[in-house]
């Protein structure tokens, strides 16, 4: 297995099964300190700078929050336009990123333009961590998924992930490469006009992962062990910010996850969404025994504690 130290997370893509493997257990082994509400000095000679050319509640605060619990300390900002990038200057994420290794020792990236995490890694001499890159991908949050389910579930292996919503979504990518490295079969209910790639598809099944689509989620949720949830109503993902200002559409039942649908699921499949969310998960779901969304977001704050420990070689 490769080493983590000094390593960039960029992409799921190639990401081995041996190192979701390590990196769920170094998880482990930080789990227990944001359960207790403490904080380790393990990183108290190291900053984490947050660059987020894009909005963002969980993913910049859970990167920091581990930060803190791990001891390090935390710069950065959370809206280009209060830098030079996002004013008349319009700086280049070459000039931007060789300013801020300076600042600190590893970034936490989100950008509106895919690939631009990868860009950035092409010039930084610290670790990059892709926070989301457009449509891309988002890596740190299926590692977090993938994490839940194994605490949850047990394991990922022999499960079948029923992902529904636009598979345009960042999320949807990262998923689908992960699972090549398990033993899954993942169904996808998505509208015509966000259907994955078809280059994906084929990458993904010549690693030999069982990918097929259904059209409603009602036909495929007695198969469910995981339900997977992205909105179909969505932002433009390629903006650093999409406000409102316009009439929001309801999400067909397609794609609707609601009591009613749950009603005919196995009573051991739980339902993940990597949140926000929209009229796709109500919130009456909640108080389901298939909700894991809130014990999602505080894993998300355990595996940044790992992959951040890992890449700045405070753990092996
Ligand atoms: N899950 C997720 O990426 O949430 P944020 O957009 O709030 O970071």
């Amino acid at each position: 297995m490769r080493s983590f130290m000094g390593r960039d997370i960029l992409s799921l893509n190639g990401f081995e099964r041996a190192e979701f493997e390590h990196v769920f257990a170094v998880a482990d082994r930080f789990e227990p300190v944001p359960r207790e509400r403490r904080r380790l000095d393990l990183l108290k000679d190291k900053i984490l700078v947050s660059a987020f050319f894009q909005a963002s509640t969980r993913t910049r605060l859970a990167h920091e929050s581990a930060m803190l619990r791990l001891g390090g300390a935390v710069t950065g900002f959370a809206d280009p336009k209060m830098t030079r990038a996002g004013d008349f200057y319009q700086e280049s994420i070459k000039d931007t990123v060789r300013m801020l290794e300076y600042y600190g020792d590893v970034i936490v990236m989100r950008h509106p333009q895919e690939g631009a995490p990868h860009e950035a890694a092409r010039w930084a001499s610290i670790p990059i961590i892709n926070g989301g890159d457009g449509w891309g991908e988002h890596p740190t949050q299926v590692l977090t998924d993938l994490y839940t389910i194994t605490r949850e579930l047990g394991g990922v292996d022999g499960k079948t992930f029923v992902a529904v919503g636009d598979w345009r979504m960042r999320t949807m990518h990262s998923l689908a490469y992960a699972l090549t490295q398990f033993d899954t079969k993942l169904i996808y209910i998505t509208p015509d006009e966000y259907v994955p790639d078809d280059r994906l598809v084929k990458e993904v099944q010549d690693r030999g992962l069982h990918i097929e689509r259904a059209e409603h989620v009602n036909q495929v949720i007695d198969q469910a062990d995981i339900v997977f949830i992205e909105p179909v109503v969505q932002p433009d993902y390629t903006k650093g910010r999409d406000e409102r200002g316009r009439e929001v559409a309801k999400t067909p039942a397609n794609y609707v996850v609601d009591n009613d649908v749950l009603a005919h699921a196995k009573s051991s499949s739980i339902v993940i969404h990597s949140l926000p969310r929209m009229d796709e998960l109500p919130a009456t779901v909640d108080g389901t025994r298939h909700a894991r969304y809130w014990q999602e977001a505080y894993y998300g704050v355990v595996m940044r504690m790992a992959l951040l420990a890992l890449v700045l070689g405070a753990a092996e």
